[in-house]
């Protein structure tokens, strides 16, 4: 009997391996290639005829075997059956969307979505002819009343980006197959390990591979992961736009992935020795963090979810003035400031939802969003408090 269980650190371990296929080496080959070279016509075209097909070796740009090592992997690890790897996170979250929608087309996408994925729906999909309607991620059971006849998609990310609401998945779930609607979820936050959104009725799970699964920020990567023809509309959308990921960039995922169960725990640790220090300054107005109870949706956070990752924020008091802010970040020595977190390091960036949202605008004081890296936790804490000392002086 097999001792290969659906247990999340042993699928981060061995899925996708296959040692015996490749001389007894543990890590699969790094395949580079365009042209794939068929013996007969009958061969070439039973290849063009299944591109799609798992496993199946058409041209470089529908992937090789590097490409299946980790789709196969990243699949199992989410609880689906396929998963398409793109070349970014942002590929990944338009390629999804476009699997579903076209001309005419109606899609409700929350508030808090990623930047970038919101000015997609104000640019592309706009110019294209899909209209967008942004929704409260509080809407639980409400977003019933914003599906019209043309709604193809509800989109979630959860929690959202830069504050961190925790969405009401079963209740927008059912709202959404009450009417045959498809929905995308955003798991970048959790992935691979803290939540799988498949389990929980969703369609199309979309991960930044560039956060936590490459884990040390040299490398960027997308996934989808599906089921049924929901996949396969991912997969169509995929090809038609000529995404591919990178052969080495799928290496280089699929090896940051045997590593990311150990390293989300220390980080989940860390975030939340931070979040609880921080709670203390008197600098901090809130600290928005879904585990910490009183935050927007912990309570579904505490119901869906197992764990909680190493990204979250601060909201500084009201009256901190910009250029008090610019002495505290300028001068810090372990925190860098940079966007793509997720990897071992950590970071602090200043972030602004007041530029942002628009069904739910935001009227509180200045934003930080902080990566727990692997550091030290007394240093980063020492690293802060020097930060808040620089902060103070320059009020
Ligand atoms: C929640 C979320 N989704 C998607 C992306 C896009 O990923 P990438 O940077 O790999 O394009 C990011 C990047 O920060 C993100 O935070």
């Amino acid at each position: 009997m097999s001792t290969r269980s659906n247990k999340a650190d042993t699928i981060f371990t061995h899925a996708g391996n296959k040692p015996h296929e490749n001389f007894g080496v543990v890590n699969p080959p790094v395949y580079h290639a365009s042209t794939i070279l068929h013996r007969t016509v009958a061969e070439m075209e039973a290849a063009q005829k299944n591109r799609f097909k798992k496993g199946n070796m058409s041209y470089g740009r529908h992937g090789t075997p590097t490409t299946f090592a980790v789709e196969e992997a990243v699949a199992e690890a989410e609880g689906g059956e396929r998963a398409v790897a793109f070349c970014s996170g942002a590929a990944a979250c338009y390629g999804a969307i476009l699997g579903f929608v076209k001309s005419g087309d109606h899609l409700l996408m929350v508030d808090t979505v990623y930047g970038p994925v919101r000015a997609f729906c104000h640019g592309f999909l706009k110019r294209f002819g899909v209209e967008t309607t942004f929704y409260d991620p509080m809407i639980g059971a409400g977003i019933a009343g914003l599906i019209r006849d043309n709604t193809r998609v509800i989109y979630l990310e959860s929690p959202g980006s830069i504050t961190f609401e925790v969405q009401d998945v079963p209740a927008i779930v059912a709202a959404a197959k009450a009417r045959g609607i498809a929905t995308l979820f955003d798991n970048t936050w959790s992935a691979p390990l803290f939540f799988q959104p498949l389990r929980h009725g969703i369609d199309i799970s979309i991960i930044a591979g560039t956060k936590y699964i490459v884990g040390h920020s040299d490398a960027m990567m997308g996934f989808a992961v599906g089921s049924g023809s929901s996949f396969l509309a991912v997969r169509q959308a995929a090809a038609e736009l000529g995404y591919h990921a990178a052969p080495d960039d799928c290496y280089l995922a699929l090896r940051g992935l045997r590593t990311a169960g150990v390293r989300m725990r220390h980080q989940e640790q860390q975030a939340l020795k931070l979040a609880t220090w921080l709670r203390g300054r008197p600098e901090v107005e809130r600290v928005l963090h879904p585990a910490l109870p009183g935050h927007p949706g912990h309570e579904f956070w505490r119901r869906d979810f197992t764990g909680s990752s190493g990204l979250f924020s601060i909201e500084l008091k009201r009256d901190t003035p910009a250029a008090a802010i610019s002495a505290m970040l300028d001068g810090m020595e372990l925190f860098g400031m940079g966007a793509s977190w997720g990897g071992y390091e950590s970071l602090i960036l200043p972030s602004h939802p007041e530029r942002m949202r628009t069904a739910t605008p935001w009227t509180g004081g200045p934003v930080l969003r902080l990566h727990a890296g692997l550091e030290d936790i007394g240093d980063l804490i020492a690293d802060l408090e020097q930060g808040f000392a620089r902060l103070a002086a320059a009020r």
